[in-house]
């Protein structure tokens, strides 16, 4: 999709999906194919006539409780909410677990009655899933070990605006099996394109999370690959996708695996066996020199700073599905009637 190609009338194109309002994004697995593609369509106009949402949100107000470092996450949720209208309160978690103080249920009990919305990046998917059991408004997955819905959505999105049809491209991750593989298998698999990931022995993608990736790739056509050996997974691919070797809460296994993930490190020898228009992305931070080379992110076929960007168009989008609801839309759509 060319984000450049929108104009107003198509506000009002933007796919019904009846049942995504008010939800959670706990795990990529909330959104079925239809809203996934709601998501990256509704991006795709956020970016392209950003002064028509100013103020869609006014009035929302959410909650983000971090128990990891962020960057780009935290930013790109706070300058977007802040571009529709909205207003975030940052709670700072590195220090101690969110339920280290109170119960998780009666933390949701306080933030239902003040805010909006809840964003959440923990090490435990089960907090996340917890809280959203628990309070009565949208819960947002921001990242944990398992997950990292908002990343996986936008580097689709990146994908379609480079390639236009998901459907006829391959993405090569190679590397660390972890969330951010997590969450590209389930947005393929969503999307009906095609992915092969190459881990080491020990390090692949959690084998329930491929096996629902299969299962949804068998309603949209989807093809999900996982092998040992990085050039097979990269030969020919139209992107090439490579992750930190440690995680965040992983960083005392970094010596360790550096020397098991050596021969998966993203260089000039394993891209050449790509097709000669790949793309080389990154959802930062890199580590450069370990899992990619300075050569490969600076080359003129990284998108890295594309993807970053698409974090905040992304997440603008899930923002208005998950509180703007029908309301804002309908609002959307009479100021341009
Ligand atoms: N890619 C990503 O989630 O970056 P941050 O950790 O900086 O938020
Ligand atoms: N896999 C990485 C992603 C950082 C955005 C981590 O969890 O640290």
């Amino acid at each position: 999709m060319n984000s450049q190609a929108f104009n107003t009338s198509q506000i009002a194109s933007v796919p019904e999906s009846k049942g995504f309002w008010s939800r959670d994004l706990v795990s990529t697995r909330d959104l079925n194919p239809a809203e996934v593609e709601a998501v990256l369509h509704l991006a795709g106009l956020m970016k392209s006539l950003p002064a028509e949402f100013r103020g869609a949100l006014a009035g929302k107000q959410m909650a983000m409780f971090f128990e990891k470092p962020s960057l780009r996450t935290r930013l790109t949720f706070e300058a977007g909410m802040a571009s529709l209208g909205g207003t975030t309160f940052f709670m700072d978690q590195t220090h101690e677990r969110i339920d280290a103080r109170e119960k998780l249920s009666d933390i949701a009990h306080n933030l239902e009655r003040w805010v909006n919305a809840i964003v959440l990046r923990t090490f435990d998917q089960q907090t996340i899933e917890g809280m959203a059991e628990h309070a009565s408004i949208p819960v947002i997955n921001a990242l944990s070990d398992l997950e990292h819905p908002c990343q996986g959505l936008t580097d689709y999105f990146t994908l379609q605006e480079r390639f236009g049809d998901l459907k006829k491209i391959c993405l090569a991750y190679v590397g660390d099996g972890n969330n951010v593989a997590h969450s590209l298998l389930l947005t393929c698999a969503s999307l009906g394109s095609h992915i092969r990931v190459a881990a080491p022995s020990g390090y692949e993608p959690d084998a329930q999370i491929v096996a629902d990736a299969r299962s949804i790739g068998q309603q949209t056509g989807a093809t999900i690959e996982v092998c040992c050996d990085p050039y097979e997974a990269v030969a020919g691919a139209d992107a090439v996708y490579t992750d930190t070797w440690a995680s965040m809460g992983r960083e005392h296994e970094a010596g360790e695996r550096c020397k098991i993930f050596q021969p998966y490190q993203v260089n000039e020898e394993l891209v050449s066996s790509a097709a000669s228009h790949a793309i080389f992305m990154h959802c930062l931070p890199a580590h450069r020199g370990q899992e990619i080379t300075d050569a490969v992110i600076d080359s003129e076929q990284s998108v890295v700073f594309e993807q970053a960007e698409n974090r905040l168009h992304v997440q603008k989008a899930i923002l208005m599905l998950l509180l703007g609801g029908e309301m804002s839309r309908l609002q959307i759509r009479s100021a341009h009637a």
